[in-house]
């Protein structure tokens, strides 16, 4: 089964009943009329990436919301940590109004600007997001929380965000989970340790981890498993927990994203979380 994409309607129109236990389902909701307006003097990150080019993306961090990446003048750089702050409350807004299950158990993470071209820079398989994939972060630990993000295309051109979308995250753990090596309390709090990782490495993130790559390194699982294209256009945005979808990005610039964390607890159905989807395809409560 493919992760269906779920159109939510404008306001007064009858949507589905529980956006919450949609996304916790593994649909990616689309909202294709939210208001975000650019100012005239923000045009110009549209028009052009405002990036240093060493990192993937622009983002900003933290409560003082310091701005790493970018390029421009010292008026540009303050304008453009300016629209990614908006964006901020933009996707505390939405989450607030259309998942009110979540409550205050939501924390807004990273915020960042994305002006390049997916596939015109060249990445090493493991940071290739064109690949199928579930999101998973090396030296973040995350244990038992969630990933959820909101994005936003802003492409001024009509261009479209190209992704894929894969198949349901149980049926493509019973296919990875059997080749996957097993977990190491050991190492894990010997990474810790070592400062490689932030916090101690659970064995969710281990699997998480390592589905990642296995994913991204199988040629004949992109081909051939099943997925299919979607299209999000400019003024669409569109929401999934990124943790649990099957995803590639395959095109498209210009795009804003604000990735949220929410604890399994606070979910309407913890049961369909990654963590707990695992569990039971292992037969036992993960270390
Ligand atoms: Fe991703």
């Amino acid at each position: 089964m493919i992760s269906p994409i779920l159109t939510v309607p404008g306001a007064g129109q009858a949507g589905p009943a529980s956006l919450a236990e949609a996304l916790e389902g593994g649909a990616v909701l689309m909202f294709p009329d939210l208001d975000f307006p650019l100012s005239p003097f923000e045009t110009r990150f549209t028009e052009r990436p405002f990036a240093d080019g060493k990192a993937k993306n622009v983002n900003i961090r933290g409560k003082t919301a310091t701005l790493r990446g970018a390029a421009g003048t010292p008026e540009e750089q303050a304008a453009l940590r300016a629209l990614l702050i908006r964006y901020r409350e933009f996707a505390k807004g939405l989450i607030a109004r259309y998942l009110p299950e979540y409550g205050t158990a939501i924390t807004l993470a990273g915020t960042s600007y994305r002006p390049f071209d997916v596939d015109r820079r060249k990445m090493s398989w493991r940071r290739d997001d064109t690949r199928l994939h579930v999101d998973a972060f090396p030296s973040n630990p995350i244990g038992e929380t969630r990933i959820l993000r909101v994005f936003r295309n802003i492409n001024p051109e009509g261009q479209p965000r190209l992704w894929r979308i894969g198949e349901d995250f149980g049926s493509m753990a019973e296919k990875f989970l059997p080749r996957l090596p097993g977990y190491s309390p050991l190492s894990a709090r010997l990474l810790a340790a070592l400062r490689i990782t932030k916090a101690k490495r659970s064995e969710y993130d281990h699997l998480m981890l390592h589905l990642h790559d296995a994913l991204k390194q199988d040629a004949d699982y992109q081909a051939h498993a099943p997925q299919a294209d979607v299209q999000f256009q400019p003024g669409e945005t569109w929401v999934t927990f990124s943790d649990l979808v099957m995803h590639g990005a395959m095109g498209g610039r210009y795009m804003l994203e604000q990735t949220a964390y929410l604890p399994v607890a606070a979910q309407t159905h913890p049961d369909r979380s990654p963590q707990r989807i695992l569990a039971r395809k292992l037969g036992r409560p993960l270390q």
